[in-house]
């Protein structure tokens, strides 16, 4: 067994905080572990609980349809993975000990996927992984590098559900992504 295999068999396993007693599945992450860009979210939902993968309702269903129009899919070229791999009961925003207690395992997919771009999908992620201060709706779009790595947060598809306005700004940014990709920088 490579490597991701044994850490998805470990965070399988994992009881180390409450939201293992109310999960239905796991949620490791899905895509291709050797891609450039890893995107982040907060947590499941109820049908990734259902269903064990991540972004399978209906926001996960609108940001599958504006990656692929802006060149990306969880089939070829990037690997989607969460904050918390558990579902957080009545989909409240993880705890900070929860997410204490899961980013370890965030940090070694993003270990052994070596991505040089993270998307942070929202808010939890962009301030987790970002900046605390983070502002998704003054901030979305830009590019900063952290150690090696390019980081860009932008709205969460739950947040474009509510308010289709941000839509625009949100594909923009994907396609933003892939052009900073192309230009090779
Ligand atoms: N929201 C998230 O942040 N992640 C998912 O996997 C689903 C909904």
């Amino acid at each position: 067994m490579d490597a991701f295999a044994l850490l998805r068999e470990k965070v399988l396993g994992c009881t180390a905080c409450a939201l293992s007693q109310t999960r239905t599945n796991v949620v490791f992450g899905v895509g291709n572990p050797q891609a450039d860009v890893l995107f982040v979210g907060e947590g499941p939902g109820e049908q990734e609980d259902l269903t064990g993968e991540p972004f399978v309702g209906r926001g996960g269903q609108l940001l599958d349809k504006m990656l692929i129009a802006a060149g990306f899919s969880r089939t070829t070229n990037i690997y989607i993975a969460n904050m918390v791999k558990c579902r957080p009961p009545g989909n409240r925003d993880p705890k900070p000990e929860e997410v204490a207690q899961c980013i370890g395992y965030l940090r070694e997919q993003t270990r052994i996927i070596a991505p040089k771009y993270i998307v942070c999908l929202g808010r939890v992620a962009a301030q987790s992984i970002i900046d605390p201060s983070f502002k998704v709706t003054k901030q979305h779009g830009q590019f900063v590098q952290k150690a090696g790595v390019w980081l860009m947060g932008t709205f969460h598809p739950a947040a474009i559900l509510r308010n289709p306005n941000n839509k625009p700004d949100a594909f923009d940014d994907l396609c933003k992504l892939r052009d900073h990709i192309e230009a090779g920088i």
